[in-house]
């Protein structure tokens, strides 16, 4: 696997990519690799010629400064599942590398990113619409790959490539659980054991067909701390805190 640090190097070898008319298939992640992800780079590797995975813990979409103190990194741990699986190339830049405008430079949606995840977390779409163009604008991949887990994430992005006119084909991939349930998050690791007995209880009343009320006094009754429980879009969508981690699921209606 080649490992690449700088956006003029990565530019250099997807124009080779392009001149030797191979499919480039991008895989954006911010580490702590895990099964969820392993099958983005799967879907990757079986429809493209080449697959691109970057790494980068984006600063910029951390509405809450702990969070981004606290989140895992595990590089080493991370290339080995990546040389493992296949990969090609991993796209490992730093925040200068990514923000040499010193993120004065930004891509807003208004509406829909005001919604859901982002009624809490404040500037946190503007952070990662920002990087995600910035990351397609360096790789220019054929297909990029995102998680059903993150579905406002995946809308938005997909929005955002076709109101700028992007070239690229936005691919949803379905949630990858545990076998009790929990979406695999990189998130999961910091739960005690304990949250983490509780944690799958999450997935397994949002798929009940209950009122959204009743969604919430079973969550509640097991200790969640509800942050929303909503349906649109024929989905329902829930985020909820156990203890200071914060798990986000939804499930088809
Ligand atoms: O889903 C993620 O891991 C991140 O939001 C992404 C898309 C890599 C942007 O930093």
């Amino acid at each position: 696997m080649i490992i690449i640090k700088t956006a003029d190097e990565l530019k250099l070898l997807r124009k080779k990519f392009i001149e030797a008319k191979k499919d480039v298939g991008f895989v954006p992640t911010m580490g702590a690799l895990h099964s969820g992800h392993k099958s983005l780079f799967q879907k990757s590797l079986v429809e493209n010629d080449v697959t691109i995975v970057s790494i980068f813990v984006n600063s910029t979409q951390f509405n809450d400064r702990s969070d981004y103190a606290n989140y895992p990194i595990n590089i080493e741990k991370d290339v080995e599942i990546l040389e493992q699986s296949g990969v090609d190339v991993l796209f490992l830049p730093n925040y200068e590398v990514i923000y040499p405008d010193n993120y004065n430079y930004r891509i807003n949606e208004y509406l829909f990113s005001k919604t859901l995840c982002g009624r809490t977390r404040e500037g946190h779409f503007e952070g990662v619409l920002t990087v995600v163009m910035k990351l397609l604008n360096i790789v220019n991949p054929k297909r990029a790959y995102f998680g059903e887990k993150d579905y406002q994430q995946y809308l938005l992005i997909k929005n955002m490539c076709q109101s700028f006119f992007l070239d690229v084909d936005i691919i949803k991939c379905p949630t990858v659980r545990e076998v009790d349930g929990l979406a695999m998050s990189s998130r999961n690791l910091l739960l005690t054991k304990q949250e983490r007995e509780t944690a799958p209880h999450f997935y397994k009343i949002l798929s009940q067909p209950y009122t959204i009320k009743k969604t919430e006094e079973e969550l509640v009754n097991f200790g969640f701390i509800i942050d929303y429980i909503e349906d649109l879009h024929n989905r329902r969508f829930g985020a909820v805190y156990l203890g200071k981690v914060r798990l986000i699921d939804n499930v088809k209606l």
